[in-house]
C-alpha cells in the first residue's frame, strides 16, 4: 500500500534560547549582558525530523506543544523544513518547553522547562495516524514521562500496524535508566544509543560487555562513538565503520540525531548494515561542519556539496 509518509517521528518539541558572547556565567543577584541571542527550534526529535526531511524522506511529527509564541516558532520551523505538523497537539493547559543555553567560552550552562512534552502519552499516538507511515522513530523517552510509562505499548502498536521502528533513548537526566530493555528492544528494529547511554542502560563496565548484555534482545543496534565512528551489531554481525573525520568541528550539537537520520534513510532503502553506518557517519560528520543540529542541512544540494568539499564523498 502506498503510504503518505516515510517516517512518523514521535517525540519532544521545544525551543532553544541561546545566549552567546557572555562576559562570564551569571552569578546570584547580578546581571550580565549577552552580545548575541538566537531563538531556534530545539529538541533531538525535531532535529531528526528536519534532517530526515532534507535527506529526501516524507516526514510527519506527533508531539505536544502549548498554544503560545514558542509553539508557533516550533511549528513554523518544522514546516519550513517540509515536516508535516498536522498531528502536533497544541494544548491550552501547558506551555511549550524551552531550554535556555548560556554559552561562555567552551563552557555552557543550561536550564530546561519541559512543559507540554511531559504530557505526551499513548492516547496521543493515534492508530489512524501511525497507519499513514512506513516507519516510526521515537526519541528522548526520559524527557517524556507519560510516554515512557507506555513505551513498550507504543512500539507494540506500531509493529502491529506493520511499521518498522527505531529508538534513540537519549540521556536520562535523572540517571535512573528505568526502561525494560528485555521487553522493549525486540519491538525496536533499529536501536540507536551512544556509548555512554549503552553503558548506563546496561550497567556494564565496558562496551563489549554492554553489547553482549543487550544482544539477545536487539534486532539492529547502531552504537554512536563520536569521532571514533559507529559500530553496528545484530544477532549475527558486529562491524565498526570509521568516521569521516572533521578536524574543524564547529560544534557537535545534534550529531547523533543527524547520524540517526542518515542511518534510517538507508535502512528504509533496504541498504546493508555497512552502508547504513557509513551514511550515518557522513550525516553525523556533516552536522559538525555548521552550528547547531540543523545548520548543515539547509537542502539536499547543500548537504551534498558539504559532503563533497569537506569529506570528498559523492554520497
Ligand atoms: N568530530 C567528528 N568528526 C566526524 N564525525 C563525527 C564527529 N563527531 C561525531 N561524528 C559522527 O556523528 C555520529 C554521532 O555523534 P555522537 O557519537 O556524538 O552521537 P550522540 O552522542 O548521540 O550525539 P548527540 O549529542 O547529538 O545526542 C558519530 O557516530 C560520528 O559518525
Ligand atoms: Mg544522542
Amino acid at each position: 500500500m502506498k503510504k503518505n509518509f516515510d517516517i512518523i517521528v514521535v517525540g519532544e518539541l521545544n525551543v532553544d534560547l541561546i545566549l552567546n558572547n557572555l562576559p562570564s556565567l551569571p552569578m546570584e543577584g547580578k546581571e550580565i549582558i549577552a552580545e548575541k541571542m538566537n531563538l531556534t527550534l530545539g529538541s533531538s526529535s525535531a532535529i531528526f525530523a528536519s534532517n530526515s526531511s532534507v535527506l529526501g524522506n516524507k516526514v510527519a511529527f506527533v508531539g505536544k506543544i502549548g498554544k503560545d509564541g514558542f509553539g508557533k516558532t516550533v511549528m513554523e520551523s518544522l514546516e519550513q523544513k517540509n515536516v508535516n505538523t498536522d498531528f502536533i497537539i497544541q494544548t491550552e493547559d501547558e506551555k511549550t518547553g524551552i531550554t535556555v543555553v548560556l554559552n561562555y567560552g567552551e563552557d555552557r550552562a543550561m536550564v530546561t522547562y519541559p512543559g507540554a512534552m511531559e504530557t505526551l502519552n499513548i492516547e496521543d499516538i493515534r492508530e489512524d495516524v501511525l497507519k499513514l507511515a512506513r516507519h516510526m522513530h521515537v526519541s528522548s523517552v526520559f524527557l517524556q514521562p507519560s510516554l515512557k510509562k507506555d513505551v513498550e505499548a507504543v512500539f507494540q502498536k506500531a509493529k502491529s500496524l506493520g511499521l518498522t521502528t527505531s529508538l534513540d533513548v537519549q540521556w536520562d537526566p535523572e540517571e535512573e535508566w528505568d526502561i525494560n530493555l528485555k521487553k522493549l528492544l525486540p519491538l525496536v528494529d533499529v536501536f540507536l544509543p551512544n556509548e555512554a547511554e549503552l553503558l548506563a542502560l546496561t550497567g556494564a563496565s565496558n562496551i563489549d560487555e554492554a553489547i553482549e548484555t543487550v544482544r539477545p534482545y536487539i534486532n539492529i543496534m547502531a552504537v554512536k562513538m563520536g569521532n571514533k565512528g559507529s559500530r553496528g551489531v545484530t544477532k549475527s554481525e558486529d562491524i565498526t565503520v570509521k568516521p569521516y573525520l572533521n578536524k574543524e568541528v564547529v560544534d557537535a550539537i545534534g550529531a547523533g540525531d543527524s547520524f540517526n537520520s542518515g542511518f534510517i534513510t538507508k535502512f528504509l532503502e533496504n541498504k546493508s548494515l555497512q552502508e547504513c553506518l557509513r551514511y550515518g557517519n557522513l550525516t553525523g560528520a556533516v552536522n559538525t561542519t555548521a552550528a547547531g543540529g540543523t545548520g548543515a542541512f539547509t537542502s539536499l544540494e547543500d548537504f551534498g556539496r558539504t559532503a563533497k568539499e569537506k569529506f570528498n564523498v559523492k554520497n
